[in-house]
């Protein structure tokens, strides 16, 4: 790669994520439209990108979609084009059957073909040469997740002057599972073109820290990593690479607003109505995702009905998920057995005009979920492996009056701070049952200090948080950043 020529204008503020924060549809007759789709992360993000001449460089969501980069309202929209062939290799390909399996677990099997790594290596040079068209002298470029770890190195190449933030969103794998990819040495060296690396959690930050000693032979700083706190340091050449961890949230006070409105209100009894106004309403919200255990609760609350500890008359399961990654084999496999599931629970427990489960396939609007969130009396979030899960901290956030319960699985990266949470192991089915259990039927005080407690960790830790924990840090502007 040649050194491009650095352009005193351009952005001085540029996040690169696999995704722009648009959607793009194309009608039949070819014409293309934007549909907005803004995430946790851009509503962070927006007050820096517009304050700071900021871009966002990323893959539009459809195959051969690109073109010039496009004036929004708070940044420029950069769009990466890839083809469909790329969008297989690199996308659902190395990004979806290679990296996401094996950071979680393996679940299911990693695959491993060279052609996806070849498109992986081709698509994240394609992105460091988009960002290095768009940036500033000296601009400030913030990479995220999994499918982008080669940016870093590729990026310092072309534009030693940026400084660079990497954030991986999903877990960082332990050691012995990480050692199984075949191209273990190129990913973290990729990583460490950055001048901060981000994990949610600390042992994550720990497993990076060792692999760049052992894979890549850097020097590494000794001492444990904290949170927001006590970063690691890993010597490259000349330069110093911190590691640390910062825990993701959600924009709570928005949605504990939102939650608030008379019109949502409206709306939760409206729900609960057409549910037949239960007892007790369970609800899960995921993307339909191996990684979400969403047969684990499934199975638990099967056994729950059938062992009497549930009432089909009392309460109601309902289970909201988004469509997701539908290409990729494993996910056509895992939705099939969860609607097998599905049927079979209300064949053997519902009857005509009243399921015990109610399953929507599709996206369901925010201010709709939100009034779901209203009308949940205990959430369930199952996941066999998770970085973060943000689910659970937006349900708490919407628990404007403390009511309800949170049955979370200790595989979350949320677990780490929500302690109040009926936490179970989703690898132990009676754990599972005996923790959703509890939380049916918990004690209305004891249940409202479980919410209000953790309510106030995620009203205090916001997004907005987050990312001005990790760019201060970036920036160099503190030593320690403030916890
Ligand atoms: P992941 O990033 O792995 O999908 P998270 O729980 O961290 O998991 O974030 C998922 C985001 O997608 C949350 O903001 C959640 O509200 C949203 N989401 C998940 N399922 C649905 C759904 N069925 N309808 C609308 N939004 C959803
Ligand atoms: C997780 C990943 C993100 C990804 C999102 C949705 O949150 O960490 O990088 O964008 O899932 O998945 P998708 O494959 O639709 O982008």
């Amino acid at each position: 790669m040649a050194a491009t020529e650095i352009s005193t204008e351009g952005a001085e503020f540029i996040v690169v994520a696999n995704r722009l924060p648009v959607d793009v549809e194309r009608a039949p007759d070819g014409t293309l439209t934007w549909k907005e789709a803004p995430g946790g992360l851009v509503t962070a993000l927006k007050p820096i990108l517009s304050a700071r001449n900021g871009a966002w460089v990323g893959w539009p969501g459809a195959p051969d979609v690109g073109g010039e980069p496009i004036e929004g309202e708070d940044m420029l929209l950069v769009p990466v084009e890839l083809s469909a062939q790329e969008v297989e290799e690199h996308y659902e390909g190395f990004s979806n059957g290679s990296l996401w399996p094996l950071y979680h677990d393996v679940i299911v099997k990693p695959e491993y073909h060279r052609e996806w790594w070849n498109t992986y290596v081709e698509v994240n040079r394609r992105f460091a040469e988009e960002t290095a068209k768009v940036a500033a002298k000296g601009a400030t470029v913030w990479v995220q997740d999994y499918q982008l770890q080669l940016v870093p190195k590729m990026l310092r190449m072309l534009r030693p002057d940026v400084k660079i933030g990497f954030f991986l969103h999903i877990p960082f794998p332990p050691v012995e599972l990480f050692m199984q990819m075949p191209w273990r040495r190129e990913i973290i060296e990729g990583i460490l073109g950055a001048d901060l690396v981000g994990f949610h959690l600390p042992g994550g930050a720990q497993n990076f820290l060792y692999l760049a000693k052992r894979l890549a032979g850097y020097p590494t700083s000794k001492g444990s990593i904290g949170v927001r706190s006590k970063f690691g340091v890993v010597t490259v050449g000349f330069r110093s690479v911190r590691v640390g961890a910062f825990p993701i949230s959600i924009d709570s006070a928005d949605l504990a607003a939102t939650s608030k409105l008379p019109e949502t209100r409206k709306r939760t009894r409206g729900l609960r109505k057409e549910l037949g106004n239960p007892e007790k309403i369970m609800l899960g919200v995921d993307r339909l995702d191996y990684t979400k255990g969403i047969d684990v609760r499934l199975r638990a609350i099967g056994e729950l009905y059938q062992e009497g500890r549930l009432d089909p008359e009392r309460h109601v399961f309902v289970q909201l998920a988004t469509p997701s990654r539908e290409r990729v084999e494993s996910y056509k496999a895992m939705r099939n057995d969860i609607e097998r599931q599905v049927g079979r629970i209300n064949g053997d427990f519902g009857r005509v005009g009243h399921p015990v489960i109610h399953y929507i396939h599709k996206p369901v609007p925010r201010t709709e979920l939100v009034a779901f969130f209203g009308a949940a009396d205990v959430m369930l979030v199952t996941p066999l492996r998770d970085g973060m899960n943000l689910v659970a901290k937006e349900y708490l956030a919407c628990r404007t009056d403390s009511t309800g319960a949170l049955v979370l699985s200790e595989f979350t990266g949320a677990a780490a701070e929500l302690r109040q949470a009926y936490q179970c192991n989703p690898h132990d089915l009676e754990g599972v049952k005996n923790a959703i259990d509890e939380a049916v039927h918990q004690d209305p005080e004891d249940g409202k200090r479980r919410i209000r407690s953790m309510r106030r960790q995620v009203l205090q830790y916001d997004v907005d948080r987050w990312a001005r924990s990790f760019l201060q840090t970036l920036s160099g502007r503190v030593d320690e950043t403030p916890k």
